[in-house]
């Protein structure tokens, strides 16, 4: 932890730069908790039900009160952020919503160089890694333009272009819904693993994220081994990158590769790349010689879901009914329609069911589903 290291990145309460939050709901304070409240266009692959209850929560006591409701009510919760990783069911959520909007990010120079940036839960991640970059702060650029929130941000361990954000957080804050008490989670007590934390598992359902801390670097170096970056500098002749031009490189590469989230349904990888054995591996390469596969961790290997979807299912760039995956990425889903959360589950169980059949690789849903899809 930086604030073990060098007794910086404290309990940082004044936030100096706030965050607009987002979104289509009444903003008066009086009418924070809203009933029957559709859901889609808080998703970015629009689709899903309503929230029986629905809860903007912009403080700690926000969360503490819509908690406390659930319980009096004796229904579920769920906290949601930006919606860029999560079906939700057409029926909706029988429970209550918690719209995380806790925002500010706020920086405190440590020495060396070192600088503690902390983020509200409900801040856009982009927005943080965009004031981050103009600062001329080194860690989260590779990062660039993922959507969602910071509070997501650890629970998933977002990753791209060489990068995992678990390599860059310091600390992670949350509400404990058993004590209603804050909790510090250092690095290590965060348990990260590829696209998963100690958040995602059993022992970890019981906190809500309301703020991360990042140790960032005023003198750092770039990350510029992945593949379409080194391609991308080498195709501008660009020796020497700079953090900006490797924000520029990122936010370029994403954006020609990905569907705009803001005029297409879509939550970005609607699957994980699968983590197999060595001899799974060769056994696969003896029938697909151009697998793309990556050395992962100390004995595994991690596959590439994208050219499994695209070479052994030509599933790229086909449309089924209102789904389909995107003619540029055969991992991202796209989404036509409205409200049609069971087409685009049951387009993912076709695909799954093609890989399973066709290689034995069971694919995870990288995004959550939320609500009843029996
Ligand atoms: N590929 C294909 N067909 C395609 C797309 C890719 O065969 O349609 C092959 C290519 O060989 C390519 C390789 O797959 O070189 C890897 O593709 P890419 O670089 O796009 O990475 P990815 O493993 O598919 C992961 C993340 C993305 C992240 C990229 C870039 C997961 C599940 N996804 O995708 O994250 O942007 O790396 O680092 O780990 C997200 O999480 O929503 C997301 C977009």
């Amino acid at each position: 932890m930086c604030a073990v290291m060098a007794g910086g990145c404290t309990h940082i309460k004044t936030f100096v730069f706030g965050a607009r939050p987002t979104g289509h709901y009444c903003t008066d304070r009086m009418m924070k908790m809203q009933e029957n409240i559709p859901l889609a266009p808080f998703t970015t692959l629009r689709a899903g039900g309503p929230a029986r209850y629905f809860f903007v929560a912009r403080t700690d006591a926000d969360i503490a009160e819509a908690i406390g409701f659930a319980r009096a009510h004796s229904v579920p919760f769920f906290v949601l952020g930006g919606g860029s990783n999560v079906l939700i069911s057409d029926s909706g959520f029988p429970g209550v919503v918690i719209k995380n909007e806790i925002g500010g990010i706020a920086y405190e120079e440590l020495d060396d160089g070192r600088v503690c940036a902390t983020a509200g839960a409900g801040v856009v991640w982009d927005d943080l890694v965009k004031d981050a970059v103009e600062r001329g702060l080194y860690g989260l650029e590779n990062l660039s333009l993922i959507p969602g929130t910071v509070g997501a941000a650890p629970v998933q361990n977002i990753g791209a272009y060489g990068t995992e954000v678990e390599h860059s957080i310091d600390r992670v804050e949350a509400f404990d819904i058993e004590t209603g008490e804050e909790r510090v989670f250092s690095n290590a007590e965060c348990g990260f693993a590829y696209r998963d934390s100690m958040f995602k598992r059993p022992d970890g359902e019981k906190y809500i994220v309301t703020r991360v801390s990042f140790l960032l670097h005023s003198f750092g170096t770039l990350n510029t081994v992945y593949k379409d970056v080194a391609e991308y500098f080498a195709q501008r002749k660009i020796n020497a990158a700079t953090l900006a031009d490797m924000r520029n490189a990122i936010v370029d590469i994403r954006t020609r590769k990905l569907p705009d989230m803001r005029h297409i349904g879509t939550a970005g990888s609607f699957f994980e790349n699968p983590i197999v054995s060595i001899v799974k591996k060769d056994d696969l390469l003896d029938r697909y010689p151009e697998l793309v596969w990556y050395p992962f961790g100390e004995s595994g290997i991690k596959i590439s879901a994208a050219w499994l979807i695209d070479h052994i299912g030509e599933w790229k760039g086909k449309r089924d009914g209102n789904v389909g995956t995107y003619e540029r990425h055969a991992l991202v889903f796209v989404n036509y329609a409205s409200e049609n959360a069971r087409e685009i589950y049951d387009f993912a169980e076709r695909i799954r069911a093609d890989v399973k059949n066709k290689t034995g690789i069971d694919l995870n849903m990288e995004v959550s589903l939320l609500g009843d899809f029996r």
